[in-house]
């Protein structure tokens, strides 16, 4: 990707690569993140940025949570940033947990997220889910967001030992593992995260050229 001085001013350099700060503590998301954006443009963590802080995500959109991070990762720093937030929308719960995915089982640790999913579609013949990542960025003061959305079903019982979250109960449309069976690569390869960070790429790729 072409970046001229125009497009980076306000990210930091090293080297002459541009860097963005991504608002996550997540290291999966990095990873990630990183994978699909390529080698021309670095991600940095909170941690790398020297940050820390847990964004708190309290809104009933995920578009909501999104702005959230990344206004705030840019009023503490001034730079350019962006920021994620992703749910797991089951058809027959009417796409919960959808926003509450992080905390879809509460506080109990005995009884896991992906426990309670389980739990709910049992006996469920329709486990058709999609995971919906939402990209804020935030570049010269101004926002822009960007979806990806990987469909898929929910497996009736964890597969794999790769990636996080509900990774091993989802399989995506095309493939008939799940996400945890697979490596980063292979994830990207049909990932919500992935497709909206081609849209993030797409869309640096035009001011790049303007
Ligand atoms: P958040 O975007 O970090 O708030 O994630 C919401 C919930 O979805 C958390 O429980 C994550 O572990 C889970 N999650 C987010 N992205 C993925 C993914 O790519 N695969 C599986 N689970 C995910």
């Amino acid at each position: 990707m072409g970046m001229p001085e125009d497009l980076v001013r306000n990210m930091s350099t090293t080297q002459h690569k541009p860097q963005l700060i991504f608002a996550t503590n997540n290291a999966h998301k990095v990873e990630e993140i990183q994978a699909a954006i390529g080698h021309q443009l670095e991600v940095i963590s909170l941690k790398q940025a020297g940050i820390d802080i847990d964004i708190p995500e309290p809104h009933p959109t995920l578009e909501a949570n999104a702005t959230e991070k990344s206004t705030t990762i840019h009023h503490l720093t001034g730079s350019d940033c962006f920021s994620e937030d992703t749910g797991l929308e089951v058809e027959v719960l009417n796409g919960e947990p959808g926003v509450k995915s992080a905390r879809y089982a509460g506080e109990d640790r005995s009884f896991s997220n992906i426990d309670k999913l389980l739990y709910k579609l049992q006996g469920q013949t329709n486990r058709k889910a999609r995971f919906r990542t939402v990209i804020s960025l935030i570049i010269d003061g101004q926002e822009h967001l960007f979806e990806g959305i990987c469909e898929g079903h929910i497996l009736t019982s964890p597969t794999g030992g790769q990636g996080f979250g509900y990774d091993p109960v989802f399989a995506p449309e095309g493939d008939t593992r799940s996400f945890a069976e697979m490596n980063m690569e292979e994830k990207n390869h049909y990932s919500h995260r992935r497709r909206a960070a081609d849209k993030l790429v797409a869309f640096l790729k035009t001011r790049s050229t303007h």
